[in-house]
Formats: C-alpha cells, structure tokens, sequence
C-alpha cells in the first residue's frame, strides 16, 4: 500500500514536487537519503523500540505522533525520557499538544515548556532543553499549584492496553 502511495506521488503530484521526486524515490525504495543538505532515515518499527537504537545525537523532534488520546504510549514520561537520551544538550521538541500532561513529561525530563502562538494557528507547545528568549515561558512549577492533579502520562497505565 505504501508503494501505491509513493508511486501516487511521483506520477500525479504537481510540478512543485518535481524537485523533490528523486527524494520521495530514494525513500521508498531505500528508507534512506542523503545530499550535501540532509540525511533521512527512516526506522521502521515501533518508536519505543528504534529510537533508542539512534546514535547520532538529534537537534530538533517534531513529535506528531497521532493525539495522546488515540496514541497514548508516544506521549509518556517514559517516551520523551527516551528521546531525551538521545537529544543535543539545546535539542527542541515541537508539538500541536498543549495539555498539561504532555507538559508535564517533557518537563519532568528537563524540558523547559513553552507557548507558540501566531495569528489563524493553534497554539502549540516548544519545549527545549536551553532557555530560549522571544517566545511565551510557560512556569510549569506554577501550573502544578494551580492544577494539583495533572499528571504526566505513563507507559505502565497504557502497554498493555494500547500495543502499536
Ligand atoms: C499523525 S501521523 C504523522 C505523519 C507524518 N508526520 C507526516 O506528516 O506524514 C502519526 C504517525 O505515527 C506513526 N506511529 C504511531 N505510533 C507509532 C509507534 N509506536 N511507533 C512508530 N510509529 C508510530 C503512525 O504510523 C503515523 O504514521
């Protein structure tokens, strides 16, 4: 089905994609590409499984992994722990979530938490590992006083439930 997808996008995608063909090519036929500008790899399987196989350290995560709700074990404390260990010292996560649990994982691993906020987008959640200036801090000491009941997502309560 992925081969249907891929071929899809390199007979009918418009000429804006044309440039990225041999790309889209080498991905699906390798799972890997590389030029003077990137590299990408793709690793098949279950994230909690191949991340922590990753060796070179990562600069930026842009976590879409399905909503928490539908995809739990992608947004515990245990995930973004295992994605904190292979991360640069000033690594960045991105993410459509806001709720105070996902916030909470990322901060209980050391992630500094903050608002990105722009006109006609939802806003969404930076987390960082430096601190970063221009964009809206969120304290989350402060939030757990005002919300004493949130808490970060764990694996335990969904493995055996939710197996990817
Ligand atoms: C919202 S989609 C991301 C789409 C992708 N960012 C894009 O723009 O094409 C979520 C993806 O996460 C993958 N996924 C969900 N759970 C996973 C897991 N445990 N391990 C690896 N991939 C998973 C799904 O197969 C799906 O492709």
């Amino acid at each position: 089905m992925k081969h249907c997808y891929v071929l899809w996008i390199l007979l009918f995608s418009p000429p804006e994609f044309d440039s990225l063909k041999p790309i889209i090519r080498a991905i699906s036929q390798n799972l890997y590409y590389e030029d003077v500008q990137c590299k990408i790899e793709i690793l098949l399987g279950d994230a909690r499984e191949s991340i922590p196989k990753i060796k070179e350290p990562i600069d930026i995560i842009y976590q879409d992994a399905f909503s928490p709700a539908h995809n739990p074990l992608l947004w515990t404390r245990e995930h973004f722990t295992s994605i904190r260990a292979i991360t640069k010292d000033d690594a960045i996560l991105t993410t459509y979530s806001i709720a105070a649990s996902i916030r909470l994982g990322l901060y209980e691993n050391g992630f500094y938490i903050f608002i990105h906020s722009a006109k006609l987008m939802r806003k969404s959640t930076v987390a960082s590992l430096a601190m970063l200036e221009g964009i809206e801090y969120i304290d989350m000491e402060l939030k757990k006083i005002r919300n004493p009941t949130a808490k970060s997502m764990r694996d335990e309560e969904y493995r055996e439930t939710k197996r990817y």
